[in-house]
């Protein structure tokens, strides 16, 4: 069952849906068989692009599915900006292109990389279009998010048994980022790019950088997934970097210890 008020709304007659179509961290192959039917039947495709006429990661994993004789293929302008006064205007613009094809009937897939609900600019672009149509239907197609991939590439959990799991830009103040490392144990630092040397910081003073592992462009062509940060603290990093801080395999030793402190009987 789902309640009345999360059911995706019916779509009025003539408008199309906009899928928000999760498309994965890279390799293609991780896209889902949902995405990939929404993908191949969906009549636009469109990608965020940071200029007019530009590409995206996302359009790139994908397009080798996409049928151009069958489909139109749109990039949309959303700038990798921090003026909101600025990217406000340039949002709706894109925008009403989209409501332009939805208001004709045809369904529109706007891809995003790993899972649309985790910082995707497709959630800027779904607030903006309710906003000037609330009718219109919107669906979400969920996805393998870069968080997952990293967990997988390096071999440790996101979180077993009863550990506690953070994700926090690493744009944060390092105050921020030194609380979430103290208090909890597996914590993922999203868009690591420009502030790497910051972070091995706080990483070293909180003694935790021997848990952390970059991964970069991860399940992708020339992706990087290493122990080594400092290695890379001075190089220029791809904008798809995270760092995953997470206890190797220790959750045996733990329970083994708690349960032999359990044995132990009380002192007279
Ligand atoms: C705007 S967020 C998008 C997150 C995305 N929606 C997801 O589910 O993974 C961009 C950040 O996600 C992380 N990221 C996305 N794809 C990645 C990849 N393939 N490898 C490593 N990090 C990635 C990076 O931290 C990057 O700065």
């Amino acid at each position: 069952m789902i309640d009345d008020a999360l059911q995706p709304r019916p779509a009025p007659d003539g408008v199309g849906t906009l899928w928000g179509l999760s498309v994965g961290p890279g390799a293609p192959d991780l896209l889902t068989l949902r995405a990939h039917r929404i993908l191949t039947t969906a009549p636009v495709v469109a990608w965020p692009a940071c200029r007019p006429g530009g590409s995206s990661y996302a359009w790139r994993i994908v397009r080798q599915y996409v049928d151009p004789s069958r489909q139109e293929q749109l990039g949309l302008v959303f700038p990798m900006s921090k003026d909101w006064s600025q990217l406000i205007p340039v949002w709706q613009e894109s925008a009403r292109t989209l409501l332009a094809h939805l208001h004709a009937g045809r369904d529109v897939a706007f891809v995003t990389t790993g899972d649309v609900m985790l910082y995707s600019t497709f959630l800027h672009l779904w607030e903006v279009i309710e906003e000037l149509d609330p009718a219109v239907p919107v669906l979400v197609v969920p996805g393998v998010s870069s968080l997952t991939a990293a967990a997988a590439l390096a071999g440790v959990p996101l979180g077993q048994g009863d550990e506690r799991l953070s994700v926090i830009p690493a744009t944060w103040h390092e105050d921020h980022l030194r609380e979430v490392l103290e208090t909890t144990e597996t914590v993922v630092f999203m868009k690591v790019a420009r502030v790497l040397p910051r972070l091995i910081a706080v990483l070293e003073q909180t003694g935790r950088i021997g848990q952390a592992v970059l991964v970069s462009r991860g399940t992708a062509e020339q992706q990087i997934v290493t122990r080594d940060l400092r290695r890379f603290a001075d190089r220029r990093l791809n904008y798809l970097s995270l760092v995953l801080v997470a206890r190797r395999r220790s959750f045996l030793d733990r329970l083994r210890a708690e349960a032999a402190e359990a044995s132990v009987p009380p002192a007279p």
